[in-house]
């Protein structure tokens, strides 16, 4: 069976915490689409928000990861596409309700103000708890 692909994309104060979750991911099993940036420089989260969730409206993955620096930037432009449900996540219950009751599709971590091992503990909880459905489906489908 084909690794699932997992779209990654961040800010300048995101990258090296993207790159480390990067790592995790591959270490996983995952098939990882780094959508940058690529390198140090500055750069605007919307432009790097706006690539990952057109990845996913494409359908290059189903499922992706944002980071900058608190996490709000990338979630405020991330949630301007309706079909994406990008979750600011600061500790597993978060990101396990996120999945949980909002089927999120994106997960949201802040690379200065969270430590590392907090972002992977998200990100493993966030990839492996299922969408609860029923009046949570129904909440949803409100907002679509
Ligand atoms: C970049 O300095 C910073 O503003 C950005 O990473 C993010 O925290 C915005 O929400």
């Amino acid at each position: 069976m084909a690794a699932e692909v997992i779209a990654i994309a961040s800010d300048h104060a995101g990258i090296d915490a993207k790159d480390a979750l990067k790592t995790v991911l591959t270490e996983w099993g995952y098939e990882v689409l780094d959508l940058g940036p690529n390198s140090a420089g500055s750069v605007d989260y919307p432009d790097f928000a706006d690539a990952l969730t057109t990845a996913i409206g494409e359908g290059q993955a189903a499922r992706g990861v944002l980071l900058c620096g608190t996490g709000i930037g990338m979630s405020i432009a991330a949630n301007r596409k309706p079909f994406i449900r990008a979750a600011l996540c600061h500790g597993v219950t978060d990101a396990r309700l996120t999945r949980q009751h909002n089927d999120a599709n994106v997960l949201v971590v802040g690379a200065r103000t969270l430590g590392i091992q907090t972002r992977k503990d998200c990100l493993e909880t966030f990839l492996n708890t299922e969408f609860e459905g029923g009046r949570h489906q129904r909440r949803i489908d409100k907002m679509s």
